[in-house]
């Protein structure tokens, strides 16, 4: 457990800030950049942050400045990327099944783009010819990820054109004299095994050299990050040398040094974030106790939606002699448990003593938390909060009412 963000403690922060309330330590991120560049060390490496994991700018400017770039999946995350002062050869658009005019709009900003069907390859192809580049989407038939929700890359997923599909690909690429300038492949997310990694780099580098023009390759994100004390994750230094391995002895066989792109978001931003609410009632109930607490699954959904587990803690008491099981729950009209059990059934964790009032942190919240975050029940969402260099900053105001009616209108019923 942590009690402090460098240096200052959970409970002030929700003191000053208030609660609901996501807080974000920009050194925990600045330390996983590192750790990615180290673990690809010996490549052309290049990181394109995931910012469907967070959106918020001051997340955004702080991988700017740390030299991370960004892939986006709407012309919104485009236009917060540009807001964050990314140039569009910086900006990957990785959408899926989206209209044409997206993909020109992105062409037209100077973006690179992910093709993942072959009819936008062709609407490509048609319209630009030769003359811009892009990158395909590959779907290299590997199951990895951490459930089925999450699985991008095995058979049955909508994602990218099938590598059994590379005659059709090539047909189109040579009938348009296109060129494409990259590969590129997701397998999921929540991917601990570097095997996985390792099958879809090789499905994808085994076509590469069909393909003339090629300057990158990318291999998505999907790095599986601790969520618990003892969790298996991503052996970073393994999968680094075992694809670098790979990826270099392609670059030999096809004559040419290419660049290296991953896109992760759990990777670089999860452990990062925190979430702390007010518990708002201890409920003891002959079966077990429960502590609701000032927020649900509209805030952070991740344990209802894939039964994902957060460790979770009591911030406002460290004495660890007076524990007991809590299942800690939301005020959202329907269920919304927020302690799951590893075996991903809604449970009990053992926590310090709860009383009303107190802060309950929820760690892992700073990828897909406040992204997913939703107006349910009409309740607001939460503030974000940077602490960087030491000082706490809001990156976010807590919504009013305001922002529940800001589009609605009123008609004559
Ligand atoms: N690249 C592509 C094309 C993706 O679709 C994704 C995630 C990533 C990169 C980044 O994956 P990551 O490194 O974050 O695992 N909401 C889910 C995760 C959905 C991931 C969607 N795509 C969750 O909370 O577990």
């Amino acid at each position: 457990m942590y009690y402090n963000i460098q240096n200052i403690p959970l409970t002030d922060l929700a003191e000053q800030f208030g609660t609901p309330l996501y807080v974000y330590d920009a050194d925990k991120i600045i330390e996983k950049i590192a750790i990615l560049r180290d673990s690809f060390k010996n490549v052309n490496l290049k990181i394109k942050y995931a910012c469907k994991a967070n959106t918020n700018l001051s997340i955004l400017k702080l991988m700017r400045k740390h030299g991370v770039e960004i892939d986006v999946v709407s012309p919104e995350e485009l236009r917060l990327a540009m807001m964050a002062g990314f140039e569009g050869s910086q900006i990957t658009f990785t959408p899926s099944g989206v209209s044409f005019d997206e993909i020109e709009l992105a062409a037209e900003l100077g973006t690179r783009i992910n093709l993942d069907n072959l009819d936008v390859l062709e609407k490509f192809g048609k319209q630009y010819g030769n003359t811009k580049g892009a990158l395909i989407r590959l779907k290299p038939h590997v199951f990895g990820g951490g459930n089925e929700k999450i699985m991008t890359a095995h058979p049955e997923s909508k994602f990218g054109i099938s590598i059994h599909q590379k005659d059709e690909i090539l047909e189109l690429v040579n009938k348009y004299d296109m060129k494409i300038i990259g590969l590129h492949q997701h397998t999921g997310s929540d991917v601990k095994n570097a095997d996985a990694f390792t099958k879809a780099a090789t499905a994808i580098l085994d076509i590469a050299s069909n393909f003339k023009d090629l300057e990158i390759i990318d291999l998505g994100g999907g790095f599986k990050v601790p969520y618990k004390d003892g969790d298996s994750v991503t052996d970073m230094a393994e999968v680094g040398e075992v694809l670098s391995n790979a990826f270099l002895e392609f670059c030999k066989k096809y004559g040419r040094d290419l660049q290296l792109w991953f896109e992760p978001g759990k990777f670089l931003v999860s452990e990062a974030g925190t979430f702390l609410a007010t518990a708002n009632v201890v409920k003891t109930d002959p079966i077990k106790t429960f502590v609701g607490i000032n927020s649900g699954l509209n805030h952070l959904g991740r344990p209802m939606m894939y039964g994902a587990y957060h460790d979770i803690f009591n911030a406002s008491n460290q004495d660890t002699s007076e524990q007991e099981e809590y299942r800690v729950v939301g005020y959202i009209c329907e269920t919304d448990t927020f302690s799951w059990t590893p075996e991903g059934k809604q449970g009990e964790r053992l926590m310090n003593k709860v009383s009303a009032g107190d802060i309950i942190a929820i760690k892992n919240a700073g990828a897909y938390c406040f992204s997913m975050a939703s107006q349910y029940n009409s309740r607001l969402l939460p503030a974000e909060v940077l602490v960087i260099d030491g000082e706490a900053k809001l990156i976010r105001k807590r919504d009013t009412f305001d922002d529940i009616v800001r589009n609605l209108v009123s008609v004559e019923i």
